[in-house]
């Protein structure tokens, strides 16, 4: 599909053009799908060998090993063998410029769970045109569980469809979060956060891989999630199955900038709007 048609105004072009659009976008979900799963078995391949592996530290708290490096080329050769005129942002490389297309990959998610033989880790694959989510795609190769969304398609594991949750109050429900742990700039703001929610729910659950909390969120393990400071490549492919399962997803400010400023708060539009007004209070200007 080179352009995808402009949005219709009656409801029978609607329908007609989302089946359009839909069926446009199989063969590159297809394609997400065997980048994220040859990624996945890699990543497994190598889980067994964690001592021996060369590991640089990006920044402060942020590592990458040969299995991210390895793991992201596997993904864009599988891409670029397929579409090789679309552009790429991948966490460890980079952009690649080409066309409106772009594949947004996070090629392990998780990478100190992994580092520690912590089985939460995943690969994340999105593609956007012209800057809208079409498919989203997460992966986690320890427990075979293959997330998918196509905008307009709805999300899925393996073959199931996937809802958010129908928890109507924070009591009783189960919230996923992420700790700011590469600058202390936002502790504070985050621990009042932390604090205001932490008694007003049944559990606060940090299990490491930013794409797979937003998968759990779309597949209704989670309520909901909220996590400041994370990148592009973490939420791209999480925040389709979060919109295709029926949730909503918003920045600290009620906007949709969240990936511009990595601030996030994902969940059912009901979840959404209870965790909001316990965040609200502790978001400083710089968190806006
Ligand atoms: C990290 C994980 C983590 C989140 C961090 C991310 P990486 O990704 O998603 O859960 O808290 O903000 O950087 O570095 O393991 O790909
Ligand atoms: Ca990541
Ligand atoms: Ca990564």
């Amino acid at each position: 599909m080179k352009n995808t048609p402009s949005l219709p105004k009656d409801l029978l072009s609607l329908v007609f053009y989302l089946l359009i659009v839909n069926l446009s976008m199989q063969p590159m979900l297809n394609i997400a799908v065997r980048a994220a799963r040859s990624a996945g078995e890699l990543i497994l391949r190598s889980a067994d060998n964690i001592g021996r592996l060369s590991i640089d530290q990006k920044g402060k708290n942020d590592y990458a090993s040969e299995v991210d490096r390895m793991a992201e080329r596997e993904i864009i050769n599988i891409i670029k063998a397929a579409y090789p005129e679309h552009s790429i942002l991948a966490e460890e490389s980079g952009e690649h410029k080409g066309n409106d297309f772009v594949w947004v990959i996070d090629p392990l998610d998780g990478t100190t769970n992994f580092l520690h033989g912590f089985p939460q880790y995943a690969v994340s694959i999105a593609l956007k045109y012209k800057g809208k989510l079409e498919v989203g795609v997460v992966y986690d190769p320890l427990r075979d569980e293959l997330f998918t969304a196509k905008r307009g398609g709805g999300a899925m594991l393996n073959n199931r469809r996937l809802r958010v949750t129908n928890q109507n109050s924070l009591k009783g429900a189960l919230l996923g979060t992420g700790f700011p742990f590469k600058t202390d700039k936002h502790l504070d703001a985050y621990v009042g956060m932390f604090r205001a929610l932490t008694t007003e729910c049944a559990g606060i659950r940090r299990a490491g891989s930013a794409a797979l909390d937003l998968a759990y969120v779309a597949a209704g393990r989670l309520d909901g999630y909220w996590e400041i400071g994370i990148m592009e490549w973490d939420m791209a492919a999480g925040i389709l199955l979060i919109k295709e399962a029926g949730g909503v997803a918003t920045d600290f400010s009620f906007n949709d900038k969240y990936m511009e400023s990595g601030n996030v708060i994902v969940g059912s539009p009901k979840m959404h709007q209870l965790m909001y007004q316990f965040i609200e209070p502790h978001v400083t200007d710089n968190l806006k």
